[in-house]
């Protein structure tokens, strides 16, 4: 009989930017459901506070430095992945940048291309790894963390606003792409959420939404009944922070 209160057991969840913050909270969330959480970033001492809670918790966890923006850094925990646990049934894109706030024409090339290429190419570039993994799995879910920033003007905000807009349209292509073998690619767009990610002024963190609350989002994607397919999730706090 199965574990109601471990639906995921013996599945593999690759979680980016599991270090800290949102990523860390869905990693946590996921291991323990029952998945063996592979925790990815560029920083090593972030991995390893995630796997210490998740080995509290009774978890188990892989960790695998990862710099999403190079491709074949992303090849490489795939490969790692691959030769590891021999399947994927969990992809979920979370590591991300804000960006220097101001105006657009204001703001330095190098910038745009740090923030397009982490919360923009790096998706593609890990969905370009992990797919085929997916599909020889038989089926599974990706997951994209966007932003309410991706459905709404974000003035001085306009790189970061095009990375999720962009991300969004990605998310509803490749899930058409995707959903003949049997995978469930889905996009969280989260309004403001209390991690280190950006200073929120004027916003009361109690109002805020807390990365526990996207990790529960994500619960309830890759937790749904095998014919049922929640494309997108729109996250916002219950009163306005
Ligand atoms: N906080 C919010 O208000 C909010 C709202 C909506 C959506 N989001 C989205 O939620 C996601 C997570 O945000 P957060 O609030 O948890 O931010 P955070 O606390 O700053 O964490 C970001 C994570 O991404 C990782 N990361 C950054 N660049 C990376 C790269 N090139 N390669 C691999 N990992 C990288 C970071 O780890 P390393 O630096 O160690 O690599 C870190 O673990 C982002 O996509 C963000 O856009 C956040």
């Amino acid at each position: 009989m199965s574990d109601t209160t471990r639906p995921l057991a013996g599945q593999i969840a690759v979680v980016t930017g599991a270090g800290r913050g949102i990523g860390a909270a869905i990693a946590r969330k996921l291991a323990r459901l029952g998945a063996t959480s592979v925790l990815s970033g560029r920083t090593r001492g972030g991995l390893e506070s995630t796997a210490a809670a998740i080995a509290q918790e009774g978890g188990q966890s892989d960790i695998v430095e990862c710099d999403v923006t190079d491709l074949s850094s992303v090849n490489l925990l795939a490969k790692h992945v691959d030769s590891r646990f021999a399947r994927v049934d969990i992809l979920v894109n979370n590591a991300g940048i804000g960006g220097a706030g101001g105006p657009l024409h204001q703001l330095a090339p190098e910038i745009w291309d740090q923030i397009l290429n982490t919360n923009l190419r790096g998706v593609y570039y890990c969905i370009r790894s992990f797919a085929p993994l997916i599909i020889r799995t038989g089926g599974g879910h990706i997951v994209n963390i966007s932003s309410i920033a991706g459905k709404n003007a974000l003035p001085n905000g306009a790189a970061y606003s095009a990375s999720k807009w962009g991300l969004n349209g990605l998310s509803y292509s490749v899930a058409e792409e995707l959903r003949a073998h049997k995978i469930r690619v889905s996009v969280v767009c989260p309004g403001s959420v209390h991690t280190e990610f950006s200073p929120h002024p004027g916003k009361d963190p109690e109002r805020m939404l807390q990365p526990d609350d996207v990790a529960h989002a994500v619960q309830m994607l890759v937790t749904q009944a095998p014919q049922s397919f929640a494309s997108e999730v729109v996250l916002r706090p219950t009163l306005k922070p």
